[in-house]
């Protein structure tokens, strides 16, 4: 059929709610405007709040060929309530109309993922609080680089996570501005009023520009790249912990709720939900350029070509919520094998900085501290020996600044004498854990 082409009923009833939401706030103020009259209003309304209740319970007639949502419920609102229905558009275009559910839509989503992002967030602060002190190697190039507390590492995840919170804060508000009453294009030669409008569905301002308003996409597409920064980060976060859970690591468990078998290889323990994390990231980052294409030679206004913005945007924010509430239990059913993080800590020269610091502590200039560490280094790896296991006569005999104390230095000393704001130090995490707990719970919703 050919109006299989243009039809996105398929996917656009998702949008009923607002769809009728926003015909009943606009019917009342087109009575209150004595646009129509009062009991026209009233029977529009009633018609609605039915239809709402049909499509509820599945009772609702979809009918491809009437294209879209708003076909559709205004279609069966003339069945129900007769020739008044045909009022109901009166100061108002499908181009203005659709322009407000996508908003009221997006506003929505983005509350559901605040609260999957304060749940995640949560995940992280829960995990270090339980397993404050212990140490595992933090690395650059994923070579062992120094010793940091493994609670240091998630709280980095917090702050990522946290950024992603700011970033949909911002986009909450651009959503946040009602374009109805823009008309198809122009504006509308009634006496409307936009602001009760605004009030009665929640919106803090009004577009000041018709034609803007019906062609504009940026709240959607703001929205597509804040969640493809934010799958960035969980693909990011994923990729870790395969790492860290494979056979060569063993640094941490994940629960089995999370974990598939192999058909073939009945030994296999496969890490499958963050795999798939991270491979969706990949359709998040899609939706992001589709939109883009689809936007990007639109002259003013309205073109058809939007309708096709609803496929990845719905597409988007589904897997964005579904990955952030796996991530969000995964995280704090994750079993941690310390003792094999302290071993791989403790193997190598990963206090080679600390001891160099040593040096520079007693005056010495630290590119030259530098290079002296670098010869120790050679020395203890060409004797298979870690820095405390080589006698102090071998450090002497680089300088004479060395005394008995560097022999001191360890793991958790290397860890304490980090105390700067920011730093991987016991007291450091301990005061982040406690603002990051401090935000969650200050964080207002919108
Ligand atoms: N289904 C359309 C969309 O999603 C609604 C607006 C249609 N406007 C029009 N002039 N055909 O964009």
């Amino acid at each position: 059929m050919k109006s299989d082409y243009t039809s996105s009923i398929k996917f656009d009833k998702r949008l009923y709610k607002q769809d009728i939401q926003g015909s009943i706030a606009h019917v009342n103020m087109l009575s209150k405007q004595s646009i129509i009259k009062e009991k026209e209003a009233s029977q529009i309304v009633n018609g609605l709040m039915e239809i709402k209740i049909e499509i509820e319970s599945g009772d609702f007639p979809w009918k491809d060929e009437l294209e879209d949502i708003h076909m559709n419920i205004e279609n069966r609102l003339f069945i129900k309530i007769g020739d008044v229905a045909g009022k109901l558009h009166t100061a108002r275009s499908r181009n203005d109309q659709i322009a407000l559910d996508l908003r009221m839509y997006v506003k929505d989503v983005i509350k559901d993922v605040f609260s999957a992002l304060k749940l995640l967030r949560n995940s992280f602060i829960k995990i270090s609080e339980l397993n404050s002190r212990i140490i595992l190697p933090g690395y650059t190039h994923l070579q062992r680089a120094q010793p940091v507390l493994f609670s240091h590492h998630m709280m980095a995840y917090f702050q990522m996570f946290n950024r992603d919170y700011q970033r949909f804060l911002e986009t909450y508000k651009r959503v946040d501005v009602l374009p109805l009453g823009s008309g198809a294009l122009a504006g509308v030669p009634y006496p409307i009023d936009r602001q009760s409008v605004a009030e009665e569905l929640g919106f803090s301002s009004l577009t000041v520009n018709s034609m803007d308003a019906v062609s504009d996409r940026d709240f959607l597409l703001d929205f597509q790249s804040a969640a493809s920064i934010c799958m960035m980060h969980i693909s990011r976060l994923s990729e870790e912990l395969i790492i860290w859970n494979s056979e060569e690591f063993k640094f941490i468990e994940i629960s089995e709720d999370y974990i598939t078998g192999s058909s073939i290889m009945p030994q296999k323990r496969n890490p499958d939900f963050l795999e798939l994390a991270r491979g969706k990231t990949g359709r998040v980052y899609g939706g992001l350029i589709s939109l883009l294409t689809i936007m990007k030679s639109l002259p003013l206004t309205y073109n058809r070509d939007m309708q096709e913005d609803k496929i990845p945007f719905f597409d988007t924010s589904d897997t964005l919520l579904s990955t952030l509430y796996v991530l969000a239990d995964l995280i704090v059913n994750i079993k941690i094998n310390s003792k094999n993080m302290i071993l791989a800590t403790d193997q190598g020269n990963i206090l080679a900085t600390d001891i160099a610091d040593y040096l520079v502590n007693k005056g010495m200039p630290f590119r030259e501290a530098h290079s002296i560490v670098s010869k120790l280094s050679s020395i203890a790896s060409s004797k298979g020996k870690k820095f405390s296991e080589l006698p102090l006569s071998s450090y002497k005999e680089l300088s004479d600044l060395f005394d008995s104390d560097v022999l001191e230095i360890n793991l958790e000393k290397s860890i304490s004498s980090r105390d700067i704001p920011g730093g991987t130090s016991y007291n450091q995490v301990e005061e982040s854990i406690l603002n990051a707990k401090n935000l969650l719970e200050d964080e207002g919703y919108v």
